[in-house]
């Protein structure tokens, strides 16, 4: 594969890849169901019991640890007459997942414990939670809703290795949603390319070296399906914060031998983007909603002793995401705008700034080709 696609290759999505509903049905199924998804941190499910939810779509999944120490995912729908089990997002069982319809008890690993009234010749070893994969990478949790034998998620990210290696015990810090009025697809078109940037991006700018990205021939390392690379800070800079430096008492044990320490992985089957610098690690996720509705979460890490207000400020240490986010979130929303237009076709990317749209855009092809009439 070249480092540098030939300017003007390839074409981007027709209007009807960000309209349709029919399209937007086919990708729930095709793409979202049948790929590993972001989750959540296992700092959140440490304890039995605890448990994280995944909604997306019409896939709804109760990520909960086992007495057993395993961590499971159990689709969130009652054996009996099938009433979604648990409403919040998060928390904490005590003793069984109990459904409040009928009061059918499931124990933590999804057995049926107690079904009230079914009479003797009931039973309920037939009747356990349906499960859902589930895999722990880097302390990160993905889910797959759809069955299936799925390669694991370390398989498909076999190349990546964070200098950061503490990742695993860490915290989450902050999260924060924005819904957008734009489809998924311009929201993570949006985050593979800094052809924008210099336009856009003006605090990024100062610490961030927007010029470099897609031209200093790093090509494409990693699988098919994702890039890993070293973020392209400005000599001086060292961290993706206000002020590009360490704003931590509490950094991450970095060991820079042991791979990238500013590591900035895209994997498109997942619509997942982690950049990791030494005092905290971004997550980003980009969720349908509908065809024109769609999330952005950002998820801060950060080790899992620091002392939020003690050791670093919550408000502020994330800003430069946030700032780039909100800037980001404005451009997602225009250029949504435009590609509903009657008028729109697609037009030809730069073939160095852009060759990660390009990449995306095959990965989608190869899954969505058949519906999306070029
Ligand atoms: S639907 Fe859950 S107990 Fe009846
Ligand atoms: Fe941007």
């Amino acid at each position: 594969m070249p480092t540098t696609l030939p300017p003007c290759t390839g074409l981007g999505l027709p209007r009807e890849a960000y309209v349709s509903e029919k399209v937007f049905d086919a990708e729930l199924k095709r793409f979202f169901y049948t790929t590993w998804l972001y989750a959540g941190h296992e700092s959140q499910v440490r304890e039995p019991g605890q448990f994280i939810r995944f909604a997306l779509g019409d896939a709804d999944v109760i990520i909960i640890r086992g007495r057993d120490g395993v961590l499971r995912g159990l689709h969130n729908t009652c054996r009996h007459r099938g009433a979604q089990l648990l409403g919040d997002s998060s928390g904490t069982c005590r003793r069984a997942i109990v459904c409040s319809y009928h009061a059918w008890s499931y124990d933590f690993d999804g057995k049926l414990k107690g079904a009230p009234k079914m009479g003797s010749d009931f039973d309920p070893t037939v009747h356990r939670l349906r499960q859902a994969e589930v895999e722990v990478w880097n302390g990160v949790v993905f889910v797959h809703v759809g069955g299936g034998n799925p390669a694991p998620v370390a398989e498909q990210l076999a190349g990546v290795q964070f200098a950061n290696t503490d990742i695993a015990r860490s915290k989450i810090a902050k999260v924060v949603d924005f819904e957008l009025t734009t489809n998924w697809k311009a929201s993570w078109e949006n985050a593979l390319e800094c052809y924008h940037c210099a336009v856009n991006h003006p605090e990024l700018g100062r610490i961030f070296d927007v010029d470099a990205d897609g031209e200093d021939g790093q090509g494409f390392p990693g699988g098919p399906e994702y890039i890993f690379i070293e973020n392209t800070l400005r000599p001086g800079s060292v961290s993706v914060t206000p002020s590009g430096q360490i704003e931590s008492k509490r950094p991450y044990k970095c060991d820079p031998e042991a791979g990238i320490e500013r590591g900035f992985l895209q994997w498109h089957r997942s619509a997942f983007e982690m950049i990791a610098s030494p005092d905290h690690v971004a997550l980003m996720t980009y969720k349908p909603l509908s065809p024109s509705k769609s999330i952005v979460t950002q998820t801060f890490l950060v080790p899992e002793e620091a002392q939020p207000g003690a050791e670093f400020d919550p408000d502020e240490l994330f800003d430069m995401h946030i700032v780039t986010r909100q800037q980001d979130n404005a451009l997602c929303e225009q250029i949504y705008a435009g590609l509903r237009n009657i008028a729109y076709s697609p037009g030809p990317f730069n073939g160095s700034l852009e060759q990660e749209n390009f990449r995306f855009l095959s990965t989608y092809r190869s899954v969505m080709g058949d519906i999306i009439a070029d």
